[in-house]
């Protein structure tokens, strides 16, 4: 059985995280992705955060498997020609450079029509046509500008960011779907067409129960399952909501036995309505299954943080595992927090390849996260990273290159 995406080629201007967690994507899914690289230096991920001098580091390793590397200067002439090679023998151009910086080169939406009609050119920018279309854009200023910052952390505390990458790899998946999409409608078609995502909005999409919130506390002035209910206030915006959970099925984080010294030792733990008489039963508050006060979610509603220190007290006498086992007995929906260090020996995220060890020629060993998504007839199999410039001479010649033409390319420092 083939790759699903076999036989399409991918031109890869990407570099750091976004574009990369796309192409990437695509590479696993068996398209051929060629990424374009500065001769020298390469992706600036390269060298950032090393662990290992001289060593490609993890930053760029774990983003960028299964692809093949070419080094380019694409603002010389020679350069130039060669990517119009490319350009025309490919299907997909995939880039998040600077605003403009594509134009600059010489490769406007318009040239690249030109050259192959059938291209579909994809770009990840920070921002969408507005006041901030020219603004350099890394993570966390997308989580920030796209209404995350603002709704994450607790109520007396300031704007938080969050670990997981919303704005960079959450943006990366936006554009390979739109990517996938492009290449479906081509098929009928005949044509290319931009794909085009902002980190803004597609940080906002993560976000979009919050935008729901806001249309929610301007019509009703509170929302009942937060924690600012009954006690606190409510402003004009949509507050954080430190830990509650965002559905109608309030929920919170709670001590777990060894909390005192451990990070992580805690549980989310949801008070779901179907199963209150089990919760009840399981953390000793029988009365609560008939008490008018606590029977129904809405008579809950108020108590919640009363809920939560009952629930809190039983699981602060059991590992978060022992309450897991206990609580899935009933079907209550819970769920450990989980370390880095956890994750990372977890053995069924070995087993799926979720979590996956890569052998690399300098690096050696070391764990990447492998391909969520799996598909039953296009299984992922992870290959390492490319070497600065490994394929450049193999790339040249499918092109059409000689041998000579490729050592005069380097030595005017082309390639
Ligand atoms: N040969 C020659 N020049 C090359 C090249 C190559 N192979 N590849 C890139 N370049 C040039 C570009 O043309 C650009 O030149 P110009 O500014 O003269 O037009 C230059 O390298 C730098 O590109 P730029 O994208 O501006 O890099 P940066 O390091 O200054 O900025 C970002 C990095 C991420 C802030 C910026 O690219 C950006 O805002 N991208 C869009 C949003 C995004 O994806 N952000 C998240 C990143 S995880």
């Amino acid at each position: 059985m083939g790759k699903a995406l076999e036989g399409v080629r991918i031109l890869d201007f990407t570099h750091v995280q976004s574009g990369p967690t796309c192409t990437q994507l695509l590479a696993w899914f068996g398209a051929d992705v060629i990424k374009v690289e500065k001769a020298g230096t390469g992706d600036i991920t390269r060298e950032q955060l090393r662990d290992i001098p001289g060593v490609d580091s993890l930053y760029f390793t774990m983003l960028n498997h299964n692809k093949r590397s070419v080094t380019l200067d694409t603002k010389s002439e020679q350069g130039k020609q060669v990517l119009e090679k490319l350009i025309k023998r490919c299907d997909v151009l995939v880039e998040n450079f600077a605003p403009g910086a594509l134009d600059r080169m010489g490769f406007s939406w318009e040239r690249i029509q030109a050259l192959n009609p059938r291209m579909i050119v994809a770009s990840i920018k920070g921002f969408g046509p507005g006041p901030y279309e020219d603004c350099k854009v890394y993570e966390n200023v997308a989580q920030c500008a796209g209404g995350s910052a603002s709704t994450t952390g607790f109520d007396d505390g300031p704007p938080l960011v969050t670990g997981a990458q919303i704005g960079d790899s959450g943006t990366g998946l936006h554009l390979a779907l739109g990517i996938v999409t492009a290449l479906y409608q081509r098929q009928t078609s005949g044509r290319g067409q931009r794909v085009q995502c902002a980190m803004q909005d597609g940080v906002l999409n993560l976000c979009r129960v919050k935008l729901r919130d806001q249309q929610r506390l301007e019509r009703n002035g509170v929302m009942k399952e937060y924690p600012q209910y009954p006690n606190g206030k409510f402003g004009a915006a949509v507050p954080r909501a430190g830990n509650a959970s965002g559905g109608g099925q309030p929920g919170s984080i709670v001590k777990c036995k060894g909390w005192e010294t451990d990070p992580n030792a805690y549980l989310y733990f949801i008070t779901q309505a179907p199963v209150w008489k089990e919760i009840c039963k399981v953390i000793g508050k029988e009365s609560w299954i008939t008490d008018p006060d606590y029977a129904t979610p809405e008579a809950r509603l108020p108590r919640l943080k009363e809920v939560f220190a009952a629930v809190e007290e039983w699981t602060a006498t059991k590992t978060k595992f022992e309450a897991m086992d206990i609580l899935n007995q009933y079907d209550i929906p819970c769920g450990p927090i989980l370390s880095m260090q956890e994750i990372a020996h977890e053995p069924s995220l070995r087993k799926t390849g979720t979590v996956v060890e890569v052998d690399h020629p300098t690096r050696g060993k070391y764990l990447s996260v492998g391909n969520p998504i799996k598909l039953s007839d296009s299984p992922t199999d992870v290959k390492r990273s490319p070497l600065l410039g490994e394929h450049t001479e193999e790339i040249l010649a499918e092109i059409g290159y000689t041998r000579s033409d490729i050592e005069s390319l380097k030595s005017n420092k082309v390639i």
